[in-house]
């Protein structure tokens, strides 16, 4: 008999057609993300699934799926699941590494100049009729070239968000737990400071960094007063990482510039006061959603899934504790 896989989305026929040899496929086609009881209904008789990175996985919920060997989360981030419960409960934990990472570092860049430039707020303007012809000072921005970049999280996102800095003739700063090695720096064209320093001096910072709870709101009312009243904050990372409410106030006291952000605390409810502001650029967490991208993504997933299923050793295993020769 074939085993039992869930889909937490839609994803696309290429991979079906890569899973439905191997497995029984159920894909959940609605538009809300499966939660709790709903979640834990469809998976109680699944040996594996596919979970997008909204999907929580808990020991509650590990407790009611007790066929699962396999949880494979089609996003790099996975902070949506408890990995020490999976672990505990022997299920195997996948990411999809790498894939995303030129796509993501595209997002930030599109943040960073529709920011900078007030691309957003000008559009609307525009379309709204207020336009009276072109005025010297109208929509007076900043300039990003030969600017001051501060990346914090300098891994495979972080790395391809400085390549194109060099395009912009860019300093490029950055901040990691760990120092990268010289190659690496040199190839990034980037210099390792401390977080204050960056926060100091850098004109775009751009968070590019895993959530961890140690990293949970790094980026709050202290560290926003570092930056400069000109500078702007850039976040393709994770909800949390930047306290949302310290964010608000900042940017609408002019204690920074502008925010783009792509990424929430509470997803998908934003705090009320960011919709307010002309000064920040909002995506619906888009980072990696170009479609090339999110085919290589589902079918990394998927291919970590059968083989998780089949040899016990998927490619991109985040616990192997749990893995099974
Ligand atoms: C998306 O947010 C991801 O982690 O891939």
């Amino acid at each position: 008999m074939k085993p039992k896989i869930f889909i937490a989305c839609q994803t696309f026929p290429e991979i079906l057609a890569y899973l439905v040899p191997h497995c029984e496929v159920d894909e959940h086609r609605g538009e809300d993300a499966l939660q709790g009881a709903a979640l834990a209904a469809r998976l109680a008789d699944k040996d594996a699934a596919m979970l997008t990175a909204v999907e929580r996985v808990d020991a509650g919920l590990l407790a009611a799926c007790p066929r699962l060997k396999a949880i494979c989360n089609i996003a790099v981030g996975y902070n949506n699941i408890d990995v020490a419960a999976c672990t505990a409960a022997g299920v195997m934990v996948t990411n999809t590494p790498g894939v995303l990472d030129d796509t993501t570092a595209d997002l930030a860049w599109a943040l960073i100049l529709a920011a900078a430039r007030h691309v957003v707020a000008a559009d609307q303007w525009l379309r709204a009729g207020k336009w009276p012809g072109l005025r010297f000072k109208q929509w007076l921005g900043s300039d990003v070239h030969h600017a001051t970049l501060g990346i914090f999280g300098m891994g495979r996102i972080g790395q391809a968000v400085a390549r194109r800095a060099r395009g912009f003739a860019m300093r490029v700063l950055y901040h990691n737990r760990k120092r990268l090695p010289e190659q690496t720096e040199r190839a990034a064209h980037a210099e390792y400071v401390t977080k204050e320093a960056l926060l100091k001096e850098s004109d775009f910072v751009v968070l590019t960094l895993p959530y961890a709870p140690e990293n949970h709101h790094l980026i709050g009312a202290a560290e926003l007063a570092l930056m400069k009243p000109t500078a702007h904050l850039i976040n393709v990372a994770r909800g949390g990482i930047v306290d949302d409410a310290a964010l608000v106030a900042a940017l609408k006291e002019g204690r920074i510039a502008g925010a783009g952000l792509d990424v929430y605390e509470n997803e998908p409810a934003l705090h009320p006061g960011f919709l307010e502001l002309s000064n920040a650029v909002l995506t619906p967490h888009i980072g990696s959603a170009s479609r090339a991208t999110r085919l290589k993504m589902a079918l990394r997933a998927a291919e970590n899934l059968v083989a998780a299923l089949t040899t016990g050793n998927p490619p991109d295993l985040v616990n192997p504790e749990v893995k099974r020769e």
